[in-house]
């Protein structure tokens, strides 16, 4: 890959939540890239901040609880950090745009779908309508719905779920973005629903080439659907990897235990619990915050967070384990 392949690059980002019980770290120093074409797949327990991450991206977190602290968000050489509300309009929709995996709650019941389209599509430009139409008629097919001309009369009701999927894909594409997140539900969907949204993310972006940053709990999704991954724990980047190399070699403690649950690459188990809990995110301890749950741990871990290390082929771990003070 080279630089110019580069979409997005996230720099040491920090975004916390100032509440009465103190300062919560949800996301607390995450850096990684995504190219072209690429698929990063986000993965950890519930509660690490991925959904977090994704929303900072968009700087759509919660206000005035939540706050980007510091770090860098580089999308086409310009920093969304620093943007004013109104320049991150612009951005989201056009540049950056989200997919969520539940039809139901992505569109809007009371409108038809023709409409839904035109208003994204006329949200983004000053066209008239017949253009904007047509325009919405072309969404549909590049997204496979038949009949693109009939189905804009329709109301979501009068739509299958796997349709309502492709509606959904064929808004958030409208602008043609650089970006598309999908974070999935915390609560299990129909299988049917989910393989069609892979299937409708898979299909856009062969269309496309555009870059998918892909949030879940299952291992299983991101050996099918990703190209790197990046491992979440306790509003950290513990282990960043491509996809296979992370499969034949986990390092880190922690994906080694998620790991365990998926022994094969083509199986699509949820992740097995992992004894313990991660620490609250309000009173982290000073070292390793795998701590308390790792098998391998010693002082050090207890005394000292452990440093990324970059391994070859861009493969980068924060573990004492893969460090030569580890032997000392
Ligand atoms: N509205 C909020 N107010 C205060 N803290 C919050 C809020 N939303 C999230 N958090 C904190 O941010 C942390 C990260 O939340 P986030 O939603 O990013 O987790 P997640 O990894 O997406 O989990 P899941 O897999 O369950 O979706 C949570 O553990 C919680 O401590
Ligand atoms: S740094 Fe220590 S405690 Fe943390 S994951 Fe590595 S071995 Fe375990
Ligand atoms: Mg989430």
């Amino acid at each position: 890959m080279t630089e110019k392949d580069t979409v997005m690059e996230v720099n040491d980002l920090h975004t916390y939540f100032f509440n009465r019980r103190g300062v919560t770290k949800a996301v607390d120093g995450v850096s990684f890239s995504i190219h072209e074409g690429e698929t990063l797949g986000i993965v950890g327990e519930s509660g690490c901040g991925k959904t977090m991450t994704a929303l900072s991206l968009l700087r759509l977190i919660p206000k005035p609880a939540a706050r980007i602290v510091s770090g860098e968000i580089l999308l086409d050489g310009q920093d969304l950090v620093s943007l004013s509300d109104s320049e991150m309009r612009e951005v989201r929709g056009r540049k950056i745009s989200m997919i969520l995996q539940d039809p139901q709650t992505s569109l809007n019941p009371v409108f038809t779908i023709g409409n839904q389209l035109i208003e994204a599509l006329g949200a983004r430009g000053k066209r008239g309508r017949k253009e904007m139409v047509a325009q919405a008629m072309e969404g549909l097919r590049n997204v496979k719905v038949a009949a693109p001309e009939r189905r804009l009369e329709d109301y979501p009701h009068q739509m299958s779920g796997g349709m309502k999927q492709r509606v959904i894909g064929a808004i958030a594409v409208s602008a043609s973005p650089k970006i598309i997140i999908a974070d999935e539900p915390t609560t299990a969907l129909d299988v049917t629903i989910q393989l069609q949204y892979l299937r409708l993310l898979k299909e856009i972006q062969a269309e496309t080439g555009l870059a998918i940053i892909f949030i879940t709990h299952d291992f299983g999704i991101v050996a099918r659907m990703c190209d790197r991954v990046a491992v979440m724990y306790a509003g950290r980047i513990v282990e960043q990897a491509d996809v296979r190399d992370l499969f034949n070699k986990p390092h880190h403690p922690y994906t080694q235990a998620l790991m365990d649950s998926v022994p094969k690459m083509d199986r699509t188990d949820r992740l097995r619990a992992i004894d313990g809990q991660p620490p609250p995110l309000w009173d982290l301890p000073e070292g390793c915050r795998f701590a308390s749950r790792c098998s391998n741990v010693k002082d050090l871990c207890r005394n000292e967070y452990p440093n990324t290390s970059l391994l070859d082929n861009n493969h980068s771990v924060a573990c004492w384990m893969t460090q030569t003070e580890w032997n000392n």
